[in-house]
């Protein structure tokens, strides 16, 4: 048995540092767990990383951005997470199609019908168990991303567009509770990480006693 989990949230949330804290912690409590992040993870996801992230300025329209966010996915599904969880690995996902939706559809308008196909497409139907909404208010993601801002034309995306970004992460969470759970992310790194593992302790145990 293996568990699919993604970690979402807003740029600054520390939603990456708790990917590495749960699967750190998972891997103590004896589950085989394997990390990835997206952009990224295989050598289509790496070039996509390049082309999309490292640029001052946008690099292409929105819809292209979204095209290129699922091909990179669309590789990492088909050639690492089924492979993984099909051979009883779990999986981490720093960051899954909802990330497409959220920034691009929210963020940049590119229209929600657009973006749910390519979800559908990218991720072959392969949808996380649960997935943890690191959530922070942008004013205070961005206050942490301070020292970082203006790399990229995504740390010099406006407030407002952060605010559109959260405002999405919020209305998926209202339309499948099932899926989601909610963690504050504006606490120390340990106390938002007793939280994810408080909130996923069900999940787990019947994911144990399934072994
Ligand atoms: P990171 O901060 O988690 O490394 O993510 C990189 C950036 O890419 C972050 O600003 C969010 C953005 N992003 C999208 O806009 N769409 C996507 O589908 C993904 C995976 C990331």
């Amino acid at each position: 048995m293996s568990l699919f989990i993604s970690i979402e949230g807003p740029d600054g949330s520390g939603k990456s540092t708790q990917a590495r804290l749960l699967a750190d912690t998972l891997r103590a409590q004896g589950f085989p767990v394997l990390t990835t992040r997206e952009p990224g993870g295989t050598p289509v996801g790496e070039a996509v990383r390049e082309i999309v992230l490292h640029p001052r300025e946008m690099p292409a329209t929105p819809t292209t951005i979204a095209l290129l966010y699922a091909t990179s996915r669309s590789e990492l599904v088909q050639t690492v997470i089924r492979p993984a969880l099909r051979q009883g690995t779990s999986v981490v996902a720093d960051r899954y199609a909802d990330s497409t939706i959220a920034y691009q559809s929210f963020g940049l308008g590119v229209p929600l019908d657009v973006t749910r196909c390519l979800a559908e497409i990218a991720t072959d139907g392969l949808t996380p168990d649960v997935t943890v909404y690191v959530d922070i208010l942008p004013e205070r993601g961005l206050e942490r991303l301070a020292g970082r801002r203006g790399e990229n034309w995504l740390d010099r995306e406006s407030a407002a567009f952060h605010t559109r970004v959260r405002d999405g992460y919020l209305q998926m969470m209202e339309e499948d509770p099932a899926r989601w759970v909610r963690v504050d992310g504006d606490a120390p790194p340990e106390a938002v990480h007793g939280a994810i593992l408080r909130a996923l302790e069900p999940i787990l145990k019947s994911e144990r006693n399934a072994v």
